[in-house]
């Protein structure tokens, strides 16, 4: 049996809703179906304004303009993420300061970020890895004692929450992506979710900011909503509206969010079960949700003793023709970090895991015969 890593989800409606685009006429960003994306993804993070994006870098790259990040500033961020978390600050100029992950959730070890902090420091990124959510009240909190922003990347925790709270909603700023691989996607797309009333710095709120950033730095939202006559340069910005195809297509996805988490949360549920054995034996751990939590399924991943063992799995899996991944190299031993003189540090949790992790086949159509396979084939290849 062959089992893909992923297949992403088509819900029905999009061939539909794209030929409704054509037919409708300007294919540019700001109409109807972006419209239509931004208020289901609002009324799906708390009500919060949602802005949508061409993906989740380019809402990072957004937030870090929004923040007004300078040259020298200093961002803390977990070195086990993908590179936009950090790229996007580096872009204005900012020192990343990496922060070693918790074994349980492989999340920002929340104990570990105030010894980073140092006066230039201006933000806090956490990012919620597989759709688990980092532990934000501590987050919020020491952000709040030292005056610091907080941005969520949340490219993998949309639909999922932390007490209740929506991913993405609970920072000052949060991002989501719709990239092929995700839960819910339209290709390559993206948010923007706004949690602050006035951008810092200047007088203006954040919710217009995020509009002028989004369209190139000027003010075309005021324009397409009939307030001036003729736009103009405003700001700072770049091309970050999606077209209205990428747009046709996310809108006939969104309304099937919870059904599509739904059914990988139950893909994870089963391995969780299946492999507990194992787990028990001391053979692998698998990922942790604290009771704060709850997950959108968005990885199942399990670690082994050592790189040795699971590359041997690994291979093992791909013979029977299971697909499995490993995932980032944490950011502070990559070159780029040692061209911005990021110091030399150990981060051995992040090490460690970045080394003996593998993730396993999840999607919201993945067979019970698929995930038996692969609960079996796991097995035989640590025996
Ligand atoms: C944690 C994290 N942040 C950001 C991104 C970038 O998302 P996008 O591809 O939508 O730009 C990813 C991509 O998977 C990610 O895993």
């Amino acid at each position: 049996m062959k089992v893909p890593f992923n297949k992403p989800p088509i819900c029905g409606g999009e061939i539909e809703n794209i030929r409704t685009a054509i037919s409708s006429g300007p294919l540019q960003g700001g109409g109807k179906f972006m419209g239509v994306c931004e208020s289901l993804i609002s009324g799906f993070c708390a009500g919060r304004p949602s802005l949508l994006t061409n993906s989740c870098t380019a809402s990072l790259e957004m937030a870090a303009m929004l923040c007004d990040i300078k040259p020298g500033d200093e961002i803390i961020v977990p070195t086990y993420t993908f590179v936009s978390t950090v790229s996007a600050f580096v872009l204005r100029g900012a020192k990343p300061v990496f922060c070693d992950i918790r074994a349980d959730t492989l999340n920002i070890d929340e104990t570990k970020i105030e010894e980073l902090i140092t006066p230039k420091t201006r933000a806090i990124v956490p990012v919620h890895y597989a759709g688990v959510a980092c532990e934000m009240d501590t987050i919020m909190d020491i952000a709040k004692r030292h005056n610091l922003l907080v941005v969520e990347d949340a490219a993998q925790g949309f639909f999922a929450f932390y007490k209740d709270k929506p991913l993405g909603s609970i920072g000052d700023l949060g991002s989501l992506s719709f990239h092929g691989t995700k839960n819910v996607v339209c290709g390559e797309g993206g948010a923007l979710i706004v949690n602050m009333e006035t951008a810092p710095n200047r007088n203006v709120s954040a919710t217009d900011r995020a509009n002028f950033i989004r369209e190139k730095g000027t003010n075309r939202i005021h324009f397409l909503k009939g307030k001036i006559d003729k736009y103009t340069w405003v700001d700072l910005g770049s091309s970050y509206i999606p077209s209205e195809l990428s747009a046709a297509f996310l809108a006939a996805q969104l309304p099937h969010t919870e059904e599509l988490t739904r059914k990988r949360v139950e893909a994870w549920n089963f391995y969780k079960e299946a492999l507990a054995p194992l787990e028990k034996k001391g053979l692998i751990k698998t990922g942790c949700i604290p009771d704060s939590c709850r997950t959108n399924g968005h990885i199942f991943y399990i670690i082994t003793e050592s790189e040795k063992r699971t590359k041997e799995l690994a291979d093992f899996l791909a013979k029977r023709e299971i697909s499995s991944n490993s995932h980032y190299v944490p950011l502070h031993t990559c070159p780029m970090a040692k061209q911005l003189g990021c110091p030399d540090v150990k981060l051995p949790v992040a090490e460690f895991s970045a080394k003996a992790m593998l993730r396993l086949p999840i999607h919201s159509y993945i067979s019970k015969d698929e995930l038996e396979y692969v609960c079996e084939s796991v097995e035989a290849g640590l025996k």
